[in-house]
């Protein structure tokens, strides 16, 4: 049983759902014996069918510029890669060295490091030093959830028209509508989704996928 699921989803049904999606293949069965390695912390990794579900999605918007906020051992970042076109790049944004590595080397495995650009430091600094003038195809937000709307808020006017925004855990394995969680991450969750709802920039939707994939693509 895969863990990286929410509760809304029988874990038999996860299981299944996991069985029929495309295998993972050498590079990303190393980072995820790297990540089990790290114990409990491992279950921040996306799931195998969202790794599948992300390629594919940066397939067909046709991605020569992707950004990432929360990168931890490289498995979302292996996904986007894998995904750019031609000459396509992608930075990565995190703050720890340790998890890092593991995605560096994954990568490198992966025949993809040629394209990432991980850079180390607190993603909204990295952020705000992008020239306003970048074009954003594809941005994915899986990082500390109390600065996911200021993430939203500094990749949105760089994203480019049609392109699209992602954003994971947005379902928190149900706390979104549990009156009785009030916890900051939780409260934050709930912010971004309700601005992403109502934005007019945006039409989105949110995918029961792993924990919540936020899929909002700009107008
Ligand atoms: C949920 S994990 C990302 C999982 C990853 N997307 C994957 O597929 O395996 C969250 C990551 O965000 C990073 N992070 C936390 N706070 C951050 C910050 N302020 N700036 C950049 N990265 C941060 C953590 O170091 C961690 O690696």
């Amino acid at each position: 049983m895969n863990l990286r699921t929410g509760p809304w989803i029988d874990p038999n049904i996860s299981d299944y759902l996991r069985a029929h999606a495309a295998a993972p293949d050498a590079a990303q069965e190393w980072i995820n014996e790297r990540t089990a390695e790290l114990g409990g912390i491992s279950r921040m990794q996306i799931g195998s069918d969202q790794v599948v579900f992300m390629t594919m999605l940066t397939k067909l918007v046709g991605v020569s510029f992707a950004v990432e906020v929360g990168t931890f051992t490289g498995t979302s970042g292996l996904a986007i890669a894998r995904g750019l076109k031609p000459g396509g790049r992608l930075l990565c944004c995190d703050i720890n060295e340790e998890w890092t590595t593991i995605a560096r080397d994954g990568w490198t495995r992966g025949g993809v490091a040629d394209r990432v650009e991980l850079r180390l430091g607190p993603a909204l600094e990295t952020l705000r030093t992008l020239p306003a003038d970048t074009l954003v195809d594809l941005a994915f937000i899986d990082a500390d959830k109390t600065n996911y709307l200021a993430y939203v808020e500094a990749l949105l006017p760089r994203l480019r028209s049609g392109g699209l925004l992602l954003i994971d855990n947005t379902i928190w394995y149900g706390a979104v509508v549990d009156p009785s969680r009030d916890d900051a991450d939780t409260v934050a969750i709930r912010a971004v989704n309700d601005f992403v709802a109502a934005d007019a920039r945006l039409e989105s939707v949110i995918v029961p996928i792993g924990d919540g994939l936020t899929v909002a693509r700009k107008r």
